[in-house]
């Protein structure tokens, strides 16, 4: 069974005796809607930790006013189950007041490498990733934290966040899940209607193009984008918010791909549904 907790108090203790009891616990946040690709980081911390400890709150700070906050998808019962069956012992599950009370005003924001790809189309979102993870780190206190490479951003400046404040917990990287056809899994992805869904596997087919190029020793960034805009624009409903090639240290943009160092990244609309898909090269 796993067990639900609603409170800050009662996960606090309930980190606090786990410790005590010199239990590690492997954390994974999420925003609920739980697909395959959460499920890898809930089976990996599973084999990782004494104690699995998942969170679900769709974090309204890193939603901009524009955005799909009040239309995310939510299904706590079957989030419940899933959990169940992947050996879950705690599910997190605050409330928004819980989290950020009226009198709330601490935010948390990892300045530089907030600010490009993602963070040019919104410009408020990382700071609301970080404060809410540094605030569930603090309440659950993990041994290991568990971020998909399909957000590879957010897992970049987490981990600086880990490193600039000290924190005593262990990020965990996780590979991509896709579906068959090769759409990264998210949420977001049941916003498609089966046209776009058709259409989405574009960009998995760019970053395959991309890594065809780059197979064949072609690593000058421009002609790298400019045929995975090729690709793109051969599908009608797509339309491109950004390809980017950037280093995974400190995400500045590469004139040319360093292997082993290279974070290639795109965003594309399908109507008001905004996609985002990466390679780590
Ligand atoms: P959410 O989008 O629910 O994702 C939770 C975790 O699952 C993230 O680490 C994300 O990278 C990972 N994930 C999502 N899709 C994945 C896929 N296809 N393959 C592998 N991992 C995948 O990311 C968030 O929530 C929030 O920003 C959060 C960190 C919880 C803070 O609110």
């Amino acid at each position: 069974m796993s067990e639900v907790i609603h409170t800050i108090e009662q996960m606090k203790e309930f980190s606090k005796k786990a410790i005590l009891a010199q239990k590690s616990i492997g954390f994974v946040p999420t925003m609920g809607y739980l697909h395959e690709g959460h499920l890898s980081l809930i089976q990996k911390a599973r084999s990782q930790n004494d104690i699995v400890v998942v969170s679900i709150f769709v974090n309204p700070l890193q939603f901009a006013p524009n955005e799909d906050f009040n239309t995310y998808p939510r299904d706590f019962e079957k989030d419940r189950i899933l959990c169940e069956q992947n050996g879950v012992d705690v599910i997190f599950y605050p409330g928004y007041e819980e989290m950020y009370p009226q009198s709330y005003q601490t935010y948390v924001e990892v300045s530089f490498l907030s600010k490009p790809l993602e963070g040019k189309s919104r410009p408020t979102h990382f700071k609301g990733v970080t404060t809410i993870v540094l605030k569930l780190f603090n309440i659950v206190k993990p041994t290991r934290a568990y971020f998909g490479k399909k957000d590879a951003q957010q897992l970049i400046i987490i981990k600086k966040m880990v490193e600039d404040l000290n924190l005593d917990v262990e990020i965990v990287p996780c590979e991509i899940k896709r579906d068959a056809d090769g759409l990264a899994l998210s949420s977001r992805n049941v916003y498609l209607n089966a046209k776009e869904r058709s259409q989405a596997i574009c960009l998995k087919k760019a970053l395959d193009k991309a890594k065809e190029l780059i197979d064949a020793k072609i690593y000058d960034s421009q002609t790298i984008i400019q045929n995975m805009k090729n690709v793109i624009n051969s599908y009608d409903l797509a339309r491109i918010d950004y390809i980017s090639i950037n280093s995974t240290d400190c995400l500045s943009e590469l004139k040319e791909v360093v292997l082993g160092k290279t974070l290639i990244s795109l965003a594309v609309f399908f109507g008001k549904t905004r996609l985002i898909d990466n390679m780590w090269i």
